[in-house]
């Protein structure tokens, strides 16, 4: 066994002893990271194509992030909510600027299924004052929304559910790409439809414009709100700051975490028009919300992303590795085609081997996930380079290579 190798086992085998197995058995463990690089135990590169899940959208180690984070830490990091600090009132200016909502108004959270939560108490609130059974939601099938009790029954994957049935059973799913199943399910007792752009989890499936449209129509006809999940989409992953943008929908309530602060734990609940105004004081609260220093890295994320220039550079880098990836479709054993949108793009397999190609990549290097049996899930950071781009797509068709010459060892 190599030193690497043997470092992580022992640090496996502490883990076993007091963290729970939540997250099943770690792929590998590293040390430090840098750009699209992360190095393990024995100083090894390895190329980062997941960000994190979709969340080191700067790269690791952005020294924009560090300084912000490293000055507001020696400056302030807690005050509760009982008291204002600036950088919360400075991200939530800036996500106004970023949606291009005027009139937004920010619920400060501390990941996806949290600023979700948010998002989905509103909504009810919004309908009680209609109609006090007006508390239903209609989400998608196979989407992905966080893992407390709502945002879990939100989830559109029943095999999820199972272990924690019975749920409240307030939500009702339709399948993703049926806009008359959506439009026949939401009723005058639904206060919002929750919807993904595109379904990350879920497999890298986007969601059809149809789909959005009937779904906008809906809550206008039945006075219920559209919240739209940008939790894994938003912050540039799919283009546009928020995937939405890309769209002919406007939602009423777009949520976002993941790379809102490269990597710092927060959400965001983001309201427009009537949502913004429906939260009266006492109506929700948590302790961490708009922390200081988590709030200063999600603004100079914001600032960086803005200043560079980061979301044309990640266009073009998005059509070389989308060009790439149709290349290996074309001439590699397993790959089928490309889906996704931006840098959320999905390599689709003629096989479910996509967890096979996912440990092929990993045994040479390369950080991607199968995120359906047969669809590899790509997420690098917006400022991968034109070689890490190049370099990934090779490593994915040796992979490719490896497991249909040796399917069981690679
Ligand atoms: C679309 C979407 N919503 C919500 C969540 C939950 O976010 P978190 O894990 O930060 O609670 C995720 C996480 O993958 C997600 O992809």
């Amino acid at each position: 066994m190599t030193g690497a190798v043997d470092a992580t086992a022992e640090l496996v085998e502490r883990a076993a002893a007091h963290l729970m197995p939540t997250y099943g058995v770690p792929r590998a463990a590293f040390l430090r990271g840098q750009g699209t690089v992360l190095f393990d135990a024995e100083d090894q590169p390895w190329l980062d194509f997941l960000s994190g899940l979709a969340v080191t959208s700067l790269g690791h180690a952005h020294p924009a992030v560090t300084e912000a984070v490293a000055r507001q830490a020696a400056t302030l990091v807690h005050t509760s909510n009982l008291f204002l600090t600036e950088p919360a009132v400075l991200l939530a200016e800036r996500l106004a600027e970023v949606t291009g909502w005027p009139d937004a108004k920010v619920f400060l959270a501390q990941c996806g299924a949290t600023a979700n939560e948010a998002a989905i108490k509103l909504a009810r609130r919004h309908g009680k004052a209609q109609h006090p059974d007006k508390v239903r939601v209609v989400a998608l099938e196979g989407s992905f929304h966080g893992r407390t009790l709502a945002t879990l029954e939100a989830t559109g994957q029943p095999a999820k559910h199972g272990p924690f049935a019975p749920l409240a059973g307030f939500v009702d799913h339709v399948p993703h790409d049926d806009p008359e199943a959506l439009t026949a399910a939401v009723t005058d007792l639904t206060c919002a439809v929750l919807v993904e752009v595109v379904q990350g989890e879920g497999g890298v499936r986007p969601v059809p414009a149809e789909v959005l449209a009937a779904a906008r129509a809906a809550c206008d006809l039945h006075g219920a709100l559209l919240l739209v999940d940008e939790v894994q989409t938003g912050m540039g992953r799919t283009g546009p700051w928020f995937a939405f943008q890309g769209t002919d929908v406007v939602p009423d309530v777009v949520t976002v975490a993941k790379a809102l602060a490269n990597g710092l734990p927060i959400g965001a609940c983001i309201a427009r028009g009537a949502a913004a105004e429906v939260f009266k004081p006492g109506d929700h609260a948590t302790t961490f919300g708009g922390n200081p220093v988590t709030c200063a890295a999600a603004i100079a994320v914001i600032d960086t992303i803005r200043d560079e220039g980061l979301l044309d550079q990640a266009a073009t880098r998005s059509r070389r590795l989308v060009a790439g990836l149709e290349g290996l479709a074309g001439s590699a054993p397993l790959a089928a085609g490309v889906r996704g949108r931006g840098l959320l793009l999905g390599l689709e397999l003629d096989a479910p081997v996509a967890a096979e190609v996912e440990v092929a990549c990993r045994d040479r290097h390369l950080v991607v996930n199968a995120v359906a049996p047969d669809v590899l899930r790509l997420a690098p950071p917006l400022t991968v380079t034109r070689e890490e781009i190049d370099t990934a797509v090779a490593v994915i068709a040796e992979a490719l290579a490896a497991v249909a010459t040796h399917p069981t060892d690679r």
